[in-house]
């Protein structure tokens, strides 16, 4: 502790800049005011110029019944976790997106990242005392469906016409991971049927923090390898699946099994009897839509095909590796969305399209993987990649065994394949529709008259 010394005035007023400029390190820091910045007229306010974005990009998850840890809807809600929110949002850890914003596709339907500008008015509005303005100005409150309601019911306007049920589960309280992979009966259809939407729904509130991903597969009874994926679900992954226009996915007749392949992850406390549903919406009977969905198909990243090494992941303690796999797509497709699986040590995954004519294009690369959010990208409608027959999809997976890595759980360990989270796995569920040679000619016309791409 260093005395203070006695010092002559003028050596006092020396000192005084480093004083204020602590108090506004601290300020900005803490998310504490300074009397002076409070003042700042051009300063955003709640009302006006805050709210509208939290609205848009952040109380999907940060309501009541939200997925998110607190509300974000009234101003004293957002005005305590202030300073929180702007290291969050600054830093761009929310609203989650982990895509590569400088390469690849940008438009996606669930896009809820901010813009340059947004941020800076958050952070401009912590920095300047988040002054909450005209109460009168703030935008009408966003009702938000109750926590179990589904989500499609909202767009599509009615309910499903089939809940399909898993058999209850107790999570226990603390532990590893846990998996539960029931088959239940399943009456089925006396006709071919097509699925417009499927969305798959944890109970409410436990079943949505335990529920770490889970997949609901449609097989005729007994046989595994004919399954069909109705919903595959991963934390974060919000919403249902909407098949486009004119696209369904097809259920043949007779009766069948679901089989459910979920993995819970412990809380801290038992859910006890756990359920997950998962909804289908059906096209009306007779009515078959011209195109069928494959749903998310899994493209493995973690295999040098064809090699006798086969799985072939093998991380060595505090190093890295980079996966890459090759598919060759056989038949002309539409993708229609892409969701990276890794576990803790995944940091990144991307796809690319080499074109028959040697083209190479990045398609989408998530540089910024987080194991804790299986989020899906859906891209928009007319940027969908379209493949032609021969096209090969190239996907590379980066994996940090490193203590860089925030939530390496051990990175003193070797690290292989493995169910567990902290064991790796690498693969992306694309979601793919099937061309017709016909049909994708008609699609590169399409898009060629548009000057698409
Ligand atoms: C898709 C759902 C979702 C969206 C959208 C979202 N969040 Fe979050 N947010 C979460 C979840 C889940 C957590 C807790 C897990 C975590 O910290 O990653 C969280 C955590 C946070 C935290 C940390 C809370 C704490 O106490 O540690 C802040 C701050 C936050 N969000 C702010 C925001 C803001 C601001 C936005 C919009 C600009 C936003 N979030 C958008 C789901 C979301």
């Amino acid at each position: 502790m260093i005395e203070n010394p006695p010092g002559a005035p003028d050596e006092r007023r020396k000192r005084r800049p480093v004083l204020e400029t602590a108090t506004m390190v601290a300020a900005s820091l803490f998310g504490v005011a300074s009397a002076a910045s409070t003042q700042d007229p051009a300063a955003p306010t709640f009302s006006r110029d805050v709210a509208p974005i939290l609205q848009q990009s952040c109380q999907v998850c940060h309501n009541e019944n939200g997925i998110g840890p607190m509300p974000l809807v009234e101003y004293e809600q957002v005005r305590r976790f202030a300073p929180i929110v702007r290291a969050r949002v600054e830093n761009r850890e929310m609203p989650p997106w982990h895509l590569d914003r400088t390469i690849g596709i940008q438009a996606y339907k669930n896009d809820l990242s901010l813009t340059d500008e947004q941020i800076e008015t958050i952070v401009h509005w912590v920095d300047a005392g988040m002054p909450p303005g005209d109460p009168a100005r703030t935008p009408p409150p966003i009702e938000f469906p109750n926590g179990d309601a589904w989500q499609v019911e909202e767009a599509l306007g009615r309910p499903p016409d089939v809940v399909v049920r898993s058999t209850p589960y107790t999570v226990l309280a603390n532990g590893q991971d846990q998996w539960w992979n029931p088959v239940v009966e399943f009456a089925g259809f006396d006709e071919p049927r097509w699925l417009e939407a499927t969305e798959f729904k944890p109970s409410f509130p436990s079943g949505k923090r335990v529920v770490h991903h889970g997949h609901a597969l449609y097989q005729k009874p007994g046989q595994r390898a004919t399954s069909i994926p109705l919903h595959m679900y991963g934390v974060g992954k919000i919403g249902g699946d909407i098949f486009a226009d004119d696209t369904g996915m097809r259920i043949e007749p007779g009766p069948a099994e679901i089989a459910w392949s979920l993995h819970y992850f412990p809380i801290d406390r038992e859910v006890p009897d756990d359920v997950v549903e998962v909804g289908l919406w059906l096209y009306p009977p007779g009515e078959a839509p011209e195109r069928d969905v494959a749903g998310e198909v899994r493209f493995v990243v973690d295999q040098m095909q064809g090699h006798p090494r086969g799985v072939d992941i093998l991380i060595p303690p505090h190093g890295y590796q980079i996966l890459e796999s090759v598919h060759v797509v056989d038949r002309p497709l539409l993708i229609h969305s892409f969701r990276p699986h890794m576990h803790m040590r995944g940091t990144g995954m991307s796809m690319q399209a080499v074109y028959p004519d040697g083209r190479r294009e990045m398609l989408s690369s998530v540089n910024r993987y987080n194991h804790n959010w299986q989020m899906a990208y859906y891209y928009e409608d007319d940027v969908q990649p379209l493949l032609p027959k021969g096209t090969m999809l190239l996907f590379h997976a980066f994996m940090d065994n490193t203590s860089n890595n925030p939530i390496n759980p051990d990175p003193d360990v070797w690290v292989v394949r493995g169910q567990r989270g902290v064991d790796e796995m690498s693969h992306a569920w694309v979601g793919v529709t099937y061309l017709e040679d016909e049909e994708y000619a008609r699609l590169a016309r399409e898009r060629a008259g548009q000057g698409e791409r």
